[in-house]
């Protein structure tokens, strides 16, 4: 690219996220995706929200700790993160000599944006007494401050592996943190975040929902509020809620979370119904608006033109990398 077309570039992903290039409608974009991942020795990595398509195309679909490992392990030169900021820019921490880049820059997360680092940082400094632990969804500055991070999957092991006595602070979901206290008996002191999607599930549907599917399981995410894990018959990460609906003998479940995941679930287990739960307002869809702004076409795009790129300052980079590798850590000794 000459000097002037890399900064129209760089002022269009600025602007709108992502490159925004006409593609030719004939082309089949699956099998030009193939190309390019053998072309440029490129790993796909994909969140169970994504769409369908992108489900199909990724090399690996996994939660936030499986993708963290994989990001972490793998060999390829390019890493297509078809997921949100947060969980590219993790890859990028966890492996820096390797390409990152993100189908669309602005695929954000309305509980990282709960909490900025230099109020979060005031915080800390009030409660020098208390270790950090921080859910991974948080940006690279929330994890420079964080002593150890979680996901959904580990939280509990990463919470016992302090004694019972130790004063903890954890961010920044606050029905994550909530649920942790109850199942370890804790009382960390949580930061006041919530994910937009999954606070919208409401009870009130669900229950009449549950009446009329009584065999049907509830199961559902961390992340929702506490009066729906009341009710739930499971509550796991997003791989435990679909190995848990593939190895239950129930043949209906009413999933509260995301609904990329429901692809992944019919996929895996055929004969079963999964039905998405209710949210709360006229809206029938339970989809992240942040996950669902990448595209086959803009995973395509970011191959080509490996932009937009994940870039960071190197010692905020070595300064996160120490709360993730604690995890890390922490998790394959469990054997997670
Ligand atoms: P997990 O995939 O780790 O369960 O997290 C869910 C989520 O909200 C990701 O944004
Ligand atoms: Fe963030 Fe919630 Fe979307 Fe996950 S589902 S990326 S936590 S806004």
């Amino acid at each position: 690219m000459t000097e002037e077309l890399l900064i129209a570039a760089e002022n269009e992903i600025t602007e709108k996220g992502f490159l925004d290039v006409d593609i030719d409608p004939t082309l089949d974009l699956f099998s030009e995706i193939e190309k390019l991942k053998n072309e440029k020795n490129a790993i796909i990595l994909a969140h169970l929200y994504q769409e369908p398509d992108i489900q199909d195309i990724a090399d690996y679909v996994g939660d936030s700790l499986g993708l963290a490992q994989k990001a972490e392990k793998t060999e390829a030169d390019m890493i297509v993160f078809a997921g949100v900021h947060f969980m590219a820019e993790t890859a990028k921490i966890l492996n820096p000599s390797k390409k990152v880049v993100i189908p669309d820059l602005k695929a954000g997360c309305s509980l990282s944006e709960s909490c900025p680092p230099p109020l979060f940082k005031k915080f800390r400094e009030m409660h020098p007494d208390h270790v950090v632990i921080s859910y991974i969804n948080c940006s690279a500055g929330i994890k420079a401050l964080t002593d150890v991070i979680c996901t959904s999957s580990n939280a509990k092991v990463i919470v016992e592996s302090f004694p019972k006595d130790q004063k903890i602070i954890f961010a920044p979901d606050k029905n994550l943190g909530a649920w942790i206290n109850k199942e370890t008996g804790r009382d960390m002191l949580l930061w006041n975040g919530a994910c937009m999607v999954h606070e919208i599930f409401s009870l009130e549907k669900i229950t009449r929902l549950k009446v009329r599917h009584p065999n049907a399981k509830l199961i559902a995410h961390p992340e929702c509020e506490e009066p729906i894990l009341r009710i739930a018959d499971f509550i796991g990460s997003t791989t435990q809620l679909l190995l848990y609906s593939q190895k239950n003998e129930a043949k209906e479940f009413i999933v509260a979370t995301e609904a990329g995941i429901i692809h992944q679930m019919m996929k895996q287990a055929p004969s079963k119904t999964f039905i998405p739960a209710p949210p709360d307002n006229s809206c029938a869809c339970n989809d992240c608006p942040h996950m669902k702004r990448n595209t086959l076409e803009k995973v395509y795009l970011c191959m080509k033109y490996e932009q937009p790129e994940i870039l960071m300052e190197e010692s905020l980079r070595v300064q996160a990398k120490k709360s993730l590798d604690r995890m890390l850590e922490i998790s394959a000794k469990a054997g997670l």
